[in-house]
């Protein structure tokens, strides 16, 4: 089969489910949930309230394999220079033992010295507090982690400085004593404009203290010693890493200081664990693999453009803005691998809010909404403390919000029930309509038993191996990010503007019209 013809039986399987309601999917076939739920160990990824039957699953698994993702994925592990435009290998999977390391004494060395660094910080007693400065994948993956894994935090307090606005670095620092406070600029390449300003704000704030209390990770090591940072506290990592998938490497110092080294290498090995899943499992069973083509399906034969990410779990707070970067910054592409146009519609817009708080602000839309929003709910079977009814609450918030998107509530029940309820006629008549639930809403939902390093690790490689997975399918280079170029040129050239230097010409009306707006703003003071 051609991939031509693939996407062709995929697209017919979507016209013939589109009319059918998932209340139907559900009625004619009793064993629905054991055919479209998939385990590996404790964890369940349950698609069986996606519109898609085995016969679909089975275009969808045609697909990948006409797109060859087993000989692809393959290829990925064994070190091939995945990034074309860029030309590096993609290996942060060997940083947690799921690869073979390019330069694996190097990788094994730096890994000891970061995590006996950690121990340090936790057991020297010199530091109260530490501030991650870093922004995009030197930020995202070692703060949501740190606030995912909060009942292992046994270390100094962790604090995240993303954002060059400059409240957040004021804000972080308004409570911390400098002589006591470690500062760790986590950047990639040492260069990034927001990093390198926070960085040069909070050496100062360090004063004196500098020489002692900060720390870097980086490759780039000449950059970080010509910031004036010791050797001994620069922890390296290589360009076969990208940023979004660092977290793995010394961008972890954070979390490694916040948890401990044992802690920190069961996150490792739950992603570790994912890897060999990964590898190691035939297609049809394929966590990933199946998480990919549902949302294949969801994107590209049910052409929803959106998706939410819904963890009932206040730790994962974090967890959809992870996700964000992982999936948007990775597929959100309309050139494929070989810079053609891309002839579908790649990444969807990926946001969410933990539940239950999601339900008490936008579920509304994405019951009645007149648009289709497929929601990823993620929970945990145990709560990490037990605390009265919380977690069964919690986890019969998470069933009823799926249950309610796929089946619904139909004019006919809605009336039955306000005639119990002994309602007037007439009320039920204005009521009925807006009281009425569609249903026939997607979701999948994963599960499982609780939220520790190890199942964490497991998690974050699971969506890893999802996003590379998609962009096989796609044809697109899953590990650049050539969009986000512009902006930082552009902001570059507008920096000394904004500082009060004359104004070049090479302007357009809407920029240079907001620009003397803001003059006369700030010289009517
Ligand atoms: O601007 C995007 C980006 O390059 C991300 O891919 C990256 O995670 C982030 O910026 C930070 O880059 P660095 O770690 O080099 O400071």
């Amino acid at each position: 089969m051609n991939i031509k013809n693939a996407w062709v039986s995929v697209r017919n399987e979507a016209a013939r489910l589109k009319p059918i309601h998932l209340r139907e999917l559900f009625a004619t076939d009793a064993d629905r949930f054991n055919k479209l739920s998939f385990s590996c160990d404790d964890l369940t990824i349950d698609i069986s309230r996606e519109k898609l039957d085995t016969q679909a699953l089975g275009t969808l698994l045609d697909l990948a394999r006409t797109c060859d993702v087993e000989a692809k994925r393959d290829a990925l592990f064994s070190g091939q220079e995945w990034n074309n435009t860029e030309n590096r290998a993609v290996l942060h999977m060997a940083l947690r033992g799921g690869a073979e390391a390019p330069e694996a004494d190097d990788v094994a060395a730096t890994r000891n010295r970061f995590l006996a660094y950690a121990e340090r910080v936790r057991n020297g007693g010199k530091f109260d507090d530490v501030i991650n400065i870093g922004i995009g994948g030197s930020d995202l993956g070692p703060a949501m982690a740190t606030r995912a894994l909060a009942p292992d935090h046994d270390g100094p307090r962790l604090h995240f400085v993303s954002n060059v606005d400059g409240a957040h670095l004021t804000d972080t620092l308004k409570h911390l004593d400098a002589a006591r406070t470690l500062v760790i600029v986590a950047s990639k390449t040492f260069t990034t404009l927001e990093t390198m300003t926070n960085a040069l704000s909070a050496r100062e704030w360090l004063g004196i203290h500098t020489p002692t209390n900060m720390a870097a990770v980086s490759t780039n090591i000449t950059g970080c010693a010509k910031f004036g940072i010791p050797e001994e506290r620069v922890f390296g990592f290589w360009d076969w890493v990208g940023g979004r998938y660092s977290i793995w490497s010394a961008i972890g110092l954070p979390l490694a200081i916040a948890i401990g080294a044992e802690r920190f290498a069961a996150f490792l090995d739950g992603a570790a664990a994912m890897d060999r899943h990964f590898r190691e499992t035939p297609l049809g069973r394929n966590l990933p693999v199946l998480l990919a083509l549902t949302g294949i399906w969801r994107r590209n034969a049910m052409e929803l453009p959106t998706a939410a990410m819904i963890p009932y779990d206040q730790r994962l707070e974090r967890f959809a803005a992870y996700v964000q970067q992982l999936d948007m910054e990775s597929n959100g592409k309309q050139t494929d691998r070989n810079g053609k146009p891309v002839n579908l519609a790649t990444a969807p817009v990926i946001w969410g809010e933990p539940g239950t708080n999601a339900q008490h602000s936008f579920f509304q839309l994405i019951h009645q909404g007149t648009d289709i929003v497929p929601v990823d709910f993620i929970v945990a079977a145990e709560p990490r403390e037990k605390m009265g009814d919380h977690h069964a609450i919690l986890l019969a918030n998470c069933l009823a919000q799926s249950q309610a998107l796929a089946f619904g509530k139909t004019e006919t029940e809605v009336c039955a029930g306000m005639s119990a309820d002994g309602r007037p006629q007439g009320e039920i008549d204005r009521l009925a309509p807006h009281r009425t639930f569609p249903g026939d809403r997607p979701s999948t939902t994963i599960l499982y038993r609780k939220l520790d390093p190890y199942s964490l690790g497991r998690l974050v490689a699971l969506f890893e191996h999802k996003v590379f997975v998609q962009g096989i399918i796609w044809n697109i280079n899953s590990f650049d990010q050539w969009g986000v170029e512009l902006g930082k040129q552009l902001a570059s050239s507008l920096i000394p503007m904004l500082k009060g230097k004359d104004r070049t010409d090479a302007m357009d009306a809407s920029t240079a019209g907001l620009i003397d707006r803001i003059q006369k703003l700030r010289d009517s003071r």
